[in-house]
Order: structure tokens, then C-alpha cells, then sequence
């Protein structure tokens, strides 16, 4: 890995803090070591180029071909996908001038990850902030996964629900399911990556929020079914990634249930709970397409697949992404495998891989079928 700090980046984090993480010479000029060439060599030699956080002043001088030090000789030398992820106070992101830089630069193939709302320095807070540093190794991981930053989803939208949702049978306890919200979090990483536009529903998700989405955080099925519904009929493609629960509890205790000090067990009766993919499957036409998931204990192959299709046909969803789950692979875990089924058959298969593939391999599927698709 190869750091190129500006001087102005040199004012925050010191040349030697550069060198000793990345393990290279860092500098900030093309004069230093000049029979290196470092400019093209290690534009040469990049696979990924990312530039975070990218002041208005880098996207002004990248949109515009300046290239006075290192870091922008080297992004004018380099052919690798190139990922901008602008950092700045809100008025300086939504100037005229800086937003059509970002223009100009996604009309040249960048991918430029629009900021997060949040926190900014000062007192304020707005769109502008620095997405956290896993988001966007998230987003460069579905880059490097795909070679490219091809944007094919550009216009898309997109509604992603990831996670688990938790029922509760008192004040403390609830029924919840081992689903961390990696796979969700991976496709809407990995849409956001191809340019599209995506919102997350996240059902009790301890990660911090995807780059470049809006995320909208839910606790129950009861909640995140009437958040999806909210939103269903403004977008292009749902994917009911979430691990959705079957049942809650018929009547939630209002205080703690207590040991019986007879030894006896409390009877909890249980209600189902209503079914989200099902529920968008029942609406009449234009309805979004529908991307759901199948979360099964069987290994991968002819049972999977039967399983998958039948709950494709049940839900009237118009992709299942069927997954053998165990102990060790699926839930909590960064790798997972996975099999697109659609009426017509099995559409794709992904197997063991991170679920970063998965998510390029979901969009494979996902595209051609979109209404805007070539459009
Ligand atoms: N799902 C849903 N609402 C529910 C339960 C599931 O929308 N109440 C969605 C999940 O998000 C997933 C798909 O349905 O996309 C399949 O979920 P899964 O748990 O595998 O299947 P179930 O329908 O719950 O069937 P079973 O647990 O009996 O296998």
C-alpha cells in the first residue's frame, strides 16, 4: 500500500505516522527521489486509487486535470478505479462549484461516495461528514471484487433491510436470531459502489452505517414491515436481506417475567408475525422487484434449490439468494456462499467467497431484470 498525504494533509497526521502504517516512503512532491518516477510508478502499479477524505479543493484540482504534487500527478497517471470520498462542511459540498466537479468526475468513471450526515468539526452537523473507514473499505472491496467501478446502477433505486429483527417477551428479554447484517450491508456497499441509490432498513445492527446510504434503524418485524412499506413504492428493487422473525410473543410482559419457585417454566404463547417479502410479493403491479433470501440448514445443491424455488413461488418474489447456514458459515461469519434462483431456474452460483462476491454476484442477477436496465 502506497500513502501520498498532501502538505495540507501533513498538518493533521505526520509523515512518520504514514510510513511506519503503510511500511513505504511517503511523500507529497514528484522533485523527491526522481529517478523513482514515483508518480507513474506507482500509478503503475495501483490497483485501487482512493482518496479520503477529498477536500473541495482535491475534487477542484482532480476534475480539472491540475496535477502539482504527488498525489495528483499520480491520480492523472493512473488507470486503476479510482474511489473519491469527499470530506467538508456542508456548504462547501453543496456549492455549485463542488458539486459539479463530483459531476464531472462520475462522468469520467470515478466513483465519488457521497459523504455521511453527521457530525462535521465545530459545532455543526450536516451532509459532509467523512463516511468511518470500514464503510469505505466495504465499498473498495466491492471495487477490487469487481475490477472496476462501472456505475450500471446508476439511477437505481434501492432498499436493502438487513439484520435481525428481535421480538420482545418482557421489559429485558427478547426472540432474536444470530443475523449480524454483514450479507445486507455488503449489497447495499456494493450497490452504492455501481451508483445506485440506496436506503438501508436495519434491524439491530452493530456496524457503523454503509457509505453512501441512508439507513433507518428498527428493532421488531412489526417495525420494519411498516418502514418497508413506507418506502416500497419509491424504489426500483427491494432485498429482504434481514432475518425477519416468524413469531412473536402473543402478549409482551410489561415487567420482568419471574422464576415460579416451584421449579416450573413460564408458557409463552407465541403469535406469527407478518410476512414482509410477502406482503410486497401482494401488490398489484408496478410493484418493485422483489429480492428475497433463504436462509436454509441444508448444504448447497439440488435440496437447497428446491427449497429456495418453493419459497420463491410461495413468497412471489422474483429472485431468492438461498444459503446454506451452520455453525460456522452464514450468520456472523465474512464469508458466505450462495445460490440465485429465479422461476427459470438456478441463475447463478457463489461459492465459499466474502460476502462482498456475493453482493457483486446478487447485482449480476439483479440488473438485467430491472425495468431501467439499458435504458
Ligand atoms: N421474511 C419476511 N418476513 C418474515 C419472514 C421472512 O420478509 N416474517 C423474508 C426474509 O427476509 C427472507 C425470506 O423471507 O428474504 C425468507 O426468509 P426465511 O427465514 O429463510 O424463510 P421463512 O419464510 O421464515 O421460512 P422458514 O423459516 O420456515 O424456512
Amino acid at each position: 500500500m502506497r500513502v501520498i498525504p498532501t502538505e495540507s494533509a501533513l498538518e493533521f497526521v505526520g509523515r512518520a505516522t504514514w510510513e511506519a502504517l503503510s511500511g513505504n516512503p511517503v511523500s507529497t512532491t514528484v522533485f523527491d527521489n526522481v529517478h523513482d518516477v514515483a508518480h507513474v510508478k506507482i500509478a503503475q502499479q495501483a490497483k485501487l486509487v482512493i482518496i479520503a477524505p477529498a477536500t473541495a479543493n482535491l475534487l477542484a484540482k482532480a476534475a480539472h486535470g491540475v496535477a502539482d504534487d504527488l498525489l495528483t500527478s499520480t491520480l492523472l497517471m493512473a488507470r486503476a478505479p479510482v474511489v473519491f470520498a469527499p470530506a467538508m462542511h456542508t456548504e462547501m459540498w453543496e456549492h455549485p462549484a463542488t458539486q459539479q466537479n463530483v459531476a464531472t468526475l462520475r462522468e469520467r468513471g470515478a466513483l465519488v461516495v457521497d459523504p455521511a450526515n453527521g457530525r462535521l468539526t465545530g459545532a455543526d452537523s450536516g451532509p459532509g461528514r467523512l463516511p468511518e473507514a470500514a464503510a469505505l473499505a466495504q465499498v473498495c472491496e466491492v471495487v477490487l471484487a469487481r475490477g472496476s467501478v462501472a456505475a450500471d446502477l446508476v439511477g437505481v433505486r434501492v432498499l436493502v433491510t438487513a439484520g435481525g429483527t428481535r421480538e420482545p417477551l418482557d421489559p429485558v428479554r427478547y426472540l432474536g436470531n444470530r443475523s449480524s447484517g454483514r450479507q445486507g450491508w455488503a449489497l447495499a456497499a456494493a450497490a452504492v459502489a455501481r451508483g445506485a441509490s440506496v436506503e438501508i432498513i436495519a434491524a439491530n445492527v452493530d456496524l457503523p452505517d454503509p457509505a453512501g446510504c441512508t439507513v433507518t434503524r428498527v428493532s421488531t418485524a412489526d417495525a420494519l414491515l411498516s418502514a418497508v412499506l413506507d418506502r416500497a413504492h419509491g424504489v426500483d428493487v427491494v432485498v429482504m436481506a434481514a432475518a425477519v422473525a416468524d413469531f412473536r410473543a402473543s402478549n409482551t410482559a410489561p415487567t420482568k417475567i419471574k422464576k415460579s419457585d416451584d421449579g416450573g417454566v413460564p408458557h409463552i404463547e407465541l403469535a406469527r408475525t407478518v410476512d414482509v417479502l410477502a406482503t410486497l410479493g401482494s401488490l398489484p403491479p408496478p410493484r418493485p422487484l422483489l429480492v428475497g433470501f433463504a436462509a436454509e440448514t441444508v448444504p448447497a445443491g439440488p435440496e437447497l434449490v428446491a427449497l429456495a424455488t418453493s419459497k420463491l413461488r410461495k413468497k412471489n418474489a422474483d429472485l431468492i439468494v438461498a444459503n446454506s447456514v451452520g455453525v460456522d458459515k452464514g450468520f456472523e461469519s465474512p464469508i458466505n456462499e450462495a445460490t440465485v434462483v429465479s422461476t427459470d431456474g438456478v441463475e447463478a452460483e457463489v461459492p465459499s467467497a466474502s460476502k462482498a462476491a456475493v453482493a457483486v454476484a446478487v447485482w449480476d442477477v439483479v440488473l438485467p431484470r430491472l425495468p431501467r436496465a439499458g435504458a
